[in-house]
C-alpha cells in the first residue's frame, strides 16, 4: 500500500504523513529531504545549485549521512533544493531511489507514506491513495513562523512569506514534475481545519480507497 501526500511547503504534510505512517505501521519517506540534501551537498562543495553537472554529481553521490546533515531544515537548504529540483537529470536520479523505497519499504513495512511535491503525479502515479494539502502562502507562512518559534528559531514573517512564494513559483512553473494535485487526489485546504480534522479526513479517504 502506498499513500502519497503532496503539496507546497508548510501546508502540514510532515505532521500528517508522520501520523499516517504511525497509524498504519508504514515506512515514511520525506522526499523533500532528498532534494535538500542534494542542494546542501552542492553548496558545501562550493558549487552552484543551478549547475546541472554539479547537481547531478551530488545526487549520484548522496549518502545516508547527507540525509542527516545539520542545516537540512535551513532556508539555504530549501532554496537550493528548489533549484536542483528543477533539473530533470537530478529528478531522474532521485526517482530511482524513491521507486525502490516504494517497492521494498525499509524495515519490512507493508506500505509506505510519501511526503513530497510530485509523488502522486510522477513518482508513484498508480498509488491507491493520494492526498494534496494546500493553503494560501499567507496561511502557510504564519504556520511556518509558529513552528520555527516553537523550535526557538527567530523568524520574520515577511521573509518567510517571500521564501515560500519564491519556492512555490519555482516548484509550480518548472517544466518537469511541476507541483500540482494528481487528478485522483483528495485536495484538503487546512486553513480552517485543525491537524486532527485533516488527519480524520485523510483516514476516511484512505479507508475508502483501500478497504481491508
Ligand atoms: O518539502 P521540502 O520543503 O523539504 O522540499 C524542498 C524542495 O524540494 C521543494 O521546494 C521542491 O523544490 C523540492 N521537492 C521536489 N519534489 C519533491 C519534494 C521536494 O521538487 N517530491
Amino acid at each position: 500500500m502506498i499513500i502519497t501526500v503532496d503539496g507546497p511547503a508548510a501546508a502540514g504534510k510532515g505532521e500528517l504523513t508522520q501520523r499516517l505512517a504511525a497509524h498504519f505501521g508504514y515506512a515514511r519517506l520525506d522526499t523533500g529531504k532528498l532534494y535538500r540534501a542534494v542542494g546542501l551537498k552542492v553548496l558545501g562543495a562550493g558549487g552552484d545549485p543551478e549547475d546541472e553537472a554539479a547537481a547531478v554529481e551530488a545526487a549520484r553521490a548522496l549518502t545516508g549521512d547527507d540525509l542527516e546533515a545539520p542545516g537540512l531544515r535551513s532556508e539555504d537548504a530549501a532554496l537550493s533544493a528548489s533549484k536542483v529540483a528543477a533539473i530533470p537529470a537530478v529528478r531522474d536520479v532521485l526517482l530511482e531511489f524513491q521507486r525502490g523505497f516504494a517497492a521494498a519499504p525499509p524495515g519490512g513495512a507493508e506500505g509506505a507514506v510519501f511526503d513530497g511535491r510530485d509523488t502522486g503525479t510522477v513518482v508513484i502515479p498508480d498509488a491507491p491513495a493520494k492526498l494534496f494539502l494546500t493553503a494560501s502562502p499567507e496561511v502557510r507562512a504564519t504556520r511556518r513562523v509558529k513552528q520555527l518559534q516553537e523550535q526557538g528559531t527567530e523568524a520574520i514573517y515577511g521573509r518567510v512569506l517571500q521564501e515560500l512564494k519564491e519556492r512555490d513559483a519555482r516548484d509550480t512553473s518548472r517544466k518537469v514534475a511541476p507541483l500540482k494535485p494528481a487528478e485522483d487526489a483528495l485536495v484538503i485546504d487546512p486553513s480552517h481545519l485543525d491537524a486532527d480534522a485533516v488527519y480524520a479526513a485523510a483516514l476516511e479517504f484512505i479507508s475508502a480507497k483501500a478497504p481491508d
